[in-house]
C-alpha cells in the first residue's frame, strides 16, 4: 500500500472537530485504585485473553496523564475523547463515591482545558462494575437506573468544563461480543437471548441523556459501531443473512435512538412492560450521533462450522456467517482496509434517517499495525480522511473525526498484541514514543489550520 498520497488532504470546514480517542479500561491501569469491573473477572480466566494479559497496569495513564495530555496537545487536535471508569467513580456501582477516582477526572479535565483541548468524556466503555454485574448487569433493568445516577455524579463534578458528552460506547459490540458470543466480558454466550442487554443499554442511554441535561449538559451524543454489510452473493440465502446482520449492526440501536422504534420483529423480543414509554426515553433527541467505523463486512448464509472473523470465532448456530473480503489490503488484525466504505455508510445513514439524523461525528477510526515507522497507518488514515471529505462534499453533515487511538493500549480479548496507537507504548518501561503517524497527523492538522 502506498504510504502517502502526493496531494494534500482537502480542507475540512474551519470548525471541524479533530480529536483522538482512548478508553479508561484500555489505558488507565491502577486497577487497585478502583472498584473491580467485569473485565478484571474476565481476564482472570485463562484463555479469555489471547496473550494472557490483563489491564491491571495497561499504559498506567492514571499516573501519567500529564504526559499523555502533553502528547494530545502536541498533535494539535481540538478534542480528546476518553472514558470515565464507572467502578473508579463508584466502586460498587452505586453508593459511596471514590473521592480519589472522581478527583482524577477533575484533574484530567483541568489539564485538557489548560492545554486548549476540549474534553469529550464517554460514560460507559464496557467496564461495568463487578457489583453491578453480580446484581444482573445489563440483563437487569435496574442497571439502566444505576447508570443514570452515576451519570449525574460525573456531571455534577466535571460538567462545568465539559461541553460535549458521550453516553455509551458501542452498545452493539458490547451486546454481541460480551453477551451473545462470550468473546468479551462479561463472557455470556446467550446468542439471541442477549437482546435484553441491548434494550437496557439503550434505556440507560436515554435516562443518562435526561440526567446530563438536568445537570445542565449540552451537546450530548452516543458512539455506535457501524459499517456497510455486503451480501456474499445475490442468492436469496445470502442476501437474507446479510440483511439480518445489517439490522443487528446498523439498525437495532440506531432505529430506536433516531426513529423511536425497533426494526420489525425486535420490539416483541425486548423485556418491557411498556415498550412505548421506554422508546420515548430511548429516543430523547440527540445533539449529535457518533459513528465508530473500521471496516465493511461481507456476510452470507450460515456455514456448518465455526467462522473466524476479525479475531472472533462465530458459532454455526448464528443465522449468518461472515466471509473474507478479498482484493483489499488488511491490517495486522486481518481487517480489510476499504476507505470507500465510509462514505458508503454515511450516505446510507443520511438516506435512511433523513431529517431525524442529527449532525454526525466519526468517534473512532483507526487500525492496528506494528512498528514505529507505521506507514500503513498513515495510508489508512490518509485514505479514510479523503473518503470522509467526499462524504462531506456529497452533503452528509459530519462535524468531527477522532482517531482510535492516541496510544497503543489493551485491545480487549487480543490483549496488547494489537497496536492501534499514534504513540507507541513500551509495556516493559511504559515509555511513550510518537510514531510516524503521529508526526504525519500533526502536519495534516497544521495544514488544515493554515
Ligand atoms: C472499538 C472500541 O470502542 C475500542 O475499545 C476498540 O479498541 C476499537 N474498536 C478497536 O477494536
Amino acid at each position: 500500500m502506498a504510504a502517502t498520497a502526493a496531494s494534500p488532504i482537502p480542507p475540512f470546514p474551519r470548525d471541524f472537530l479533530w480529536g483522538v480517542a482512548t478508553s479508561a479500561h484500555q489505558i488507565e491501569g491502577a486497577a487497585a485504585e478502583r472498584g473491580a469491573c467485569v473485565w478484571d473477572a474476565f481476564t482472570a480466566v485463562p484463555g479469555n485473553v489471547k496473550d494472557g494479559t490483563t489491564a491491571a497496569v495497561a499504559c498506567d495513564h492514571y499516573h501519567r496523564y500529564r504526559e499523555d495530555v502533553a502528547l494530545v496537545r502536541g498533535l494539535g487536535v481540538g478534542a480528546y475523547r476518553f472514558s470515565v471508569s464507572w467502578p473508579r467513580v463508584l466502586p460498587t456501582g452505586a453508593g459511596p463515591v471514590n473521592a480519589a477516582g472522581l478527583d482524577f477526572y477533575d484533574r484530567l479535565v483541568d489539564e485538557l482545558c489548560a492545554a486548549g483541548v476540549r474534553p469529550v468524556p464517554t460514560l460507559f466503555h464496557w467496564d461495568t462494575p463487578l457489583a453491578v454485574q453480580e446484581a444482573g448487569g445489563w440483563l437487569s433493568r435496574d442497571t439502566a437506573e444505576r447508570f443514570a445516577a452515576y451519570a449525574a455524579v460525573v456531571a455534577a463534578r466535571i460538567g462545568d468544563r465539559v461541553t460535549k458528552w458521550i453516553t455509551l460506547n458501542e452498545p452493539a459490540e458490547h451486546t454481541l461480543l460480551g453477551h451473545a458470543l462470550g468473546e468479551h466480558a462479561p463472557g455470556r454466550r446467550l446468542l439471541f437471548d442477549a437482546l435484553p442487554a441491548a434494550h437496557h443499554q439503550l434505556l440507560a442511554h436515554g435516562l443518562a441523556v435526561r440526567a446530563l441535561r438536568a445537570a445542565g449538559a449540552r451537546d450530548v451524543g452516543i458512539a455506535n459501531s457501524h459499517g456497510p454489510t455486503w451480501p456474499a452473493s445475490a442468492a436469496d440465502e445470502d442476501t437474507e443473512a446479510a440483511g439480518l446482520y445489517d439490522v443487528l449492526l446498523n439498525r437495532l440501536f440506531a432505529d430506536p435512538l433516531l426513529l423511536g422504534r425497533y426494526p420489525d420483529g425486535f420490539g416483541e423480543l425486548m423485556p418491557s412492560d411498556d415498550l412505548a414509554a421506554d422508546l420515548d426515553v430511548i429516543s430523547e433527541p440527540l445533539d449529535w450521533y457518533g459513528i465508530n467505523f473500521y471496516q465493511p463486512t461481507k456476510v452470507g448464509a450460515p456455514l456448518p462450522h465455526p467462522t473466524e472473523y476479525s479475531g472472533l470465532t462465530l458459532p454455526p448456530e448464528l443465522p449468518f456467517a461472515p466471509r473474507r473480503i478479498e482484493g483489499y489490503p488488511v491490517t495486522d488484525f486481518g481487517w480489510p482496509v476499504v476507505p470507500d466504505a465510509l462514505p458508503e455508510l454515511l450516505t446510507a445513514f443520511r438516506d435512511r434517517y433523513g431529517d431525524r439524523l442529527p449532525p454526525l461525528v466519526i468517534t473512532e477510526n483507526g487500525c492496528s499495525y506494528e512498528g514505529l515507522d507505521d506507514q500503513e497507518r498513515i495510508a489508512y488514515l490518509d485514505g479514510h480522511l479523503r473518503a470522509l471529505h467526499r462524504a462531506l462534499e456529497a452533503g452528509v453533515d459530519v462535524r468531527g473525526y477522532f482517531v482510535w487511538s492516541l496510544m497503543d493500549n489493551f485491545e480487549w480479548a487480543e490483549g496488547y498484541r494489537r497496536r492501534f496507537g499514534l504513540v507507541h507504548i513500551d509495556y516493559a518501561t511504559l515509555e511513550r514514543t510518537p510514531k510516524a503517524s503521529y508526526h504525519w497527523l500533526r502536519e495534516v492538522l497544521r495544514a488544515q489550520r493554515a
